[in-house]
Order: C-alpha cells, then structure tokens, then sequence
C-alpha cells in the first residue's frame, strides 16, 4: 500500500477501505507515515467528508491505537458525558456529583483546556492538593465506594488523536465533522462507560456555528456510539455567550459550588438537570424526565449532591475546608467593576471574546506548555436579553494586573446592544435520542 495512493484516493471523493484506514493511523502512530501526507489526507477529507462506515472505521483504528479502560471491575452501570467545550462551561462539576447523589457511577477521564475554552481538570486543581492522576485500581475503588471520580485522560489513551489533532490544529482541519466525531467518540470509548451523552455546542464560542452543524455532528457521534454497542444520546446548546457567569477556573469552580447549594445561575441550572435526567435515564435510573429531574432537584435541596463533591475531593487529597468556604479558594488581587457605557438591551455577549480575554488575564493557556492563574476571571453581571442602564455593572474582573486599556476597548466590544427588548434565547436547542 502507499500513503498517497489513499490520499489520491480520497481527494477524488472515493470511500476509503478499513484497511487502508488502519494502515493510516498505525503508520502515523508508528512514525512511518509523516506528518506532511498525513495534512494532505486531512485536508482531503475536510473537503471530501467520509461515509458512516469509514467514520465508524477511523474511530475503530483510533481507539485501538492505544490502552482501553476496563471498567468492568465497577459494579452497576456506568454513565459518561462529553462537552464539545465552551466559555464558562463548569457543567461537568456540577453535573457529575448530583448524578452520583442519585445513584449514577461516574468514572470521568477530563481534559485540560486551550485557548478561549477552558478544562475541568484546570477548574478542579483551584483546589488545593486536588490530584487528578491515579492508577487504574484506585480510580475503580473510589467509584465503587463513593460512585465519582475526576481523573486526567492518561497517555496511552489513543495515542492517535493526540497526535493528529495537533496536527489538524496547525493545518486548518479541525473543524470536520468526520474527524471531531471520531476524535471524540474514540476518547470516550476508551475511557469504557456504559453509556455516553454529548452535549454538542453550537455558536461562536464553540466549534459548530449552527444548531444544525451541532446536530449533524451530534448524529454522527450517536451513529458511531450505537455501532459499538454503547447507549449515545445527545443535547443541542447554545455557545453564543458564556454558560453561566463565571469565566475562570476558582471562579467557576465557585459557581459550581453555588449551583450545588441551590444558588447557581438559571442557565447552568437548567443545563445541569437536564443533562443528569438524561444520564439518570440511560443508567435506568429514572423512567421519565420529570421523575429525574425531581431526584436531581432533591439531591440539591439534600445536600447530597454537595456531600458528594466533598468526598470526591476528600478522596482525591484536595482541601474540602475550600469547598465550605470557598473564600479559601484562590482571590485574585483585584475585583474591578466594568460599567455599561450606554443604555440599552444587551443583543450580543460574544462568548469566544470573553473567553479570549479570560485567557489573557491567566485563566487559559495559549499554548499547552502555559501555567494558568486559578484565581482570575470574569463574572457576568449582565447577559443576553438584559436591561442596562449607563453606569450599570457589565462585569466584575478578578485579575492579579492592572487592566490595560486596550482589554478595556476590547471587553466592552463583546457586548452589543439593542434599543428594543430583546428576547432571551432558550440554551437547550433539542436533545437527541437517535440518529
Ligand atoms: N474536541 C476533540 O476532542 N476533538 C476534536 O476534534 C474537536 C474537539
């Protein structure tokens, strides 16, 4: 076989073979196919797509390119949820403690973040002593006993993705449903869950610019979930502000705190019951949403959901006297009110904006090599649909620097107003249960 016959191949719109997929990803993995032919094929395949059986079979050649969670040591079901990523997206904090007050088993393998969207180990580790590595036997002891654990994606987990979505990042390919879908769906697939909901974002601040991008992505996600057996579901939200209003790691981690104690912000709360029905129902939890949600709210109202937080990070060496008063958590230096300069109603909140001058505060990592300051941020006084009188405060700034005036220039310029009311969008577009 040779590379570039399969390039050829795929450049002039021909479904490629199982084997020549294979062949792909264990020369790239290996070292004998370089990174230049490999950018070729990418790109061929932006262009050209792939059919569900060369998607299914790219997934299949990832997965097995590198270790495979064996989770089957965990008694009972074990429920799994991914986020295409977004700014302010704490869900998986909040989420995954009230789906394990219910019941659910929540063995979760997070990532760290880059650019404008930050990651749930980041968020974690604002607490202090938080460790997110552990080996295979002590992440399955602690799902057993307390039914949640928060771990780090290991190396040898697809060892291919790694490599090629470094390489799609530099090339201009990442935003092809057939390589995120398989990119994703491998990763959660080796991380061994029973079953799996995506929350598939769509907007500026995410990588799907329409509903009905997210939702072509969502369905192909699905379609390869069901191919290996596993119960894939899906929700449509939206990314075009920031979920919630905290962008930062500490600050995020507050405000996942807060949702937990019943005080958190309607967007997130909403997402949050919503995406645990759904991981209540695929556990078979809960035969209906209403009665899922119902558990979920009771586990808030309990303070189970918040027990659980506390002994997940009890267990992981993290300091819980941070999680009872999190004014133990990392502070920023300063908190500096940004004022609205006119009146109006707020039209637009650009999330990808606010997320990049989260970034430039310290929140976030330009490149994976970047250290990240847990402590500063943004809170969102005001978001979509709200009134603002002039003098109004937009947002408080948590920041370790003075703020340099063109941060200002640029803050100000994620916000649009309208003079006539503007109607609030629902976040939650559709959840999918089928292809
Ligand atoms: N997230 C991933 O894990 N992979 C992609 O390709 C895109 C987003």
């Amino acid at each position: 076989m040779r590379f570039v016959d399969i390039i050829e191949k795929k450049k002039t719109g021909h479904a490629l073979t199982k084997a020549e997929i294979a062949y792909w990803i264990n020369g790239y993995v290996n070292g004998t196919i370089p990174d230049y032919q490999v950018s070729a094929l990418c790109m061929a395949i932006y262009f050209q797509g792939m059919d569900d059986q060369e998607i299914a079979w790219l997934c299949e050649a990832m997965l097995y390119s590198g270790d495979v969670m064996d989770l089957s040591k965990i008694n009972g079901h074990k429920a799994d949820k991914h986020s295409t990523g977004g700014v302010g997206d704490k869900t998986s904090l909040a989420l995954a403690p009230m789906v394990a007050a219910c019941g659910g088993k929540v063995a979760k393998m997070s990532g760290r973040g880059l650019g404008h969207t930050g990651g749930t180990l980041d968020k974690i580790e604002s607490i202090s002593g938080f460790h997110v590595s552990q080996s295979e036997e002590k992440f399955v002891r602690q799902v057993n006993e307390i039914h949640l654990a928060l771990i780090g994606q290991t190396q040898s987990l697809v060892p291919a993705d790694k490599l090629l979505y470094a390489l799609r990042d530099v090339t201009a390919t990442v935003n092809s449903i057939p390589l995120i879908a398989s990119s994703i769906m491998s990763k959660k697939l080796a991380a061994g869950s029973d079953t799996i909901l995506l929350d598939v974002k769509f907007g500026e601040g995410a990588f799907m610019p329409t509903p009905q991008d997210a939702e072509a992505l969502a369905k192909t996600m699905i379609r390869i979930g069901r191919h290996f057996g596993k119960d894939t579901r899906a929700m449509i939200s939206d990314m075009n502000q920031p979920l919630g209003n905290a962008i930062g790691n500490a600050l995020e981690l507050k405000e996942a705190i807060a949702t937990l104690q019943g005080k958190g912000p309607e967007d997130f709360t909403t997402l949050c019951l919503e995406a645990g029905s759904i991981m209540l129902m695929q556990s078979e939890l809960a035969d209906t949403m209403d009665q899922a949600k119902t558990l979920l709210q009771k586990s808030i109202d309990s303070g189970s959901a918040l027990d659980k937080l506390k002994a997940m990070c009890a267990y992981q060496g993290g300091d819980v006297t941070q999680i009872e008063d999190v004014s133990r958590l990392p502070q920023a230096k300063q908190v500096v009110a940004m004022r609205a300069k006119t009146e109006g109603y707020v039209k637009e909140l650009h999330a990808l904006q606010l997320g990049n001058l989260a970034m430039r505060l310290g929140a976030g990592r330009q490149k994976k090599t970047d250290t990240i300051d847990h402590s500063v941020g943004i809170v969102l006084n005001k978001k979509a649909g709200d009134l603002v009188h002039q003098g109004d405060v937009l947002a408080y700034i948590h920041t370790n620097h003075d703020l340099d005036e063109s941060w200002i220039q640029d803050f100000h310029q994620a916000y649009a107003f309208a003079a006539k009311k503007v109607e609030k969008k629902p976040l939650i577009e559709k959840i999918i249960e089928s292809s």
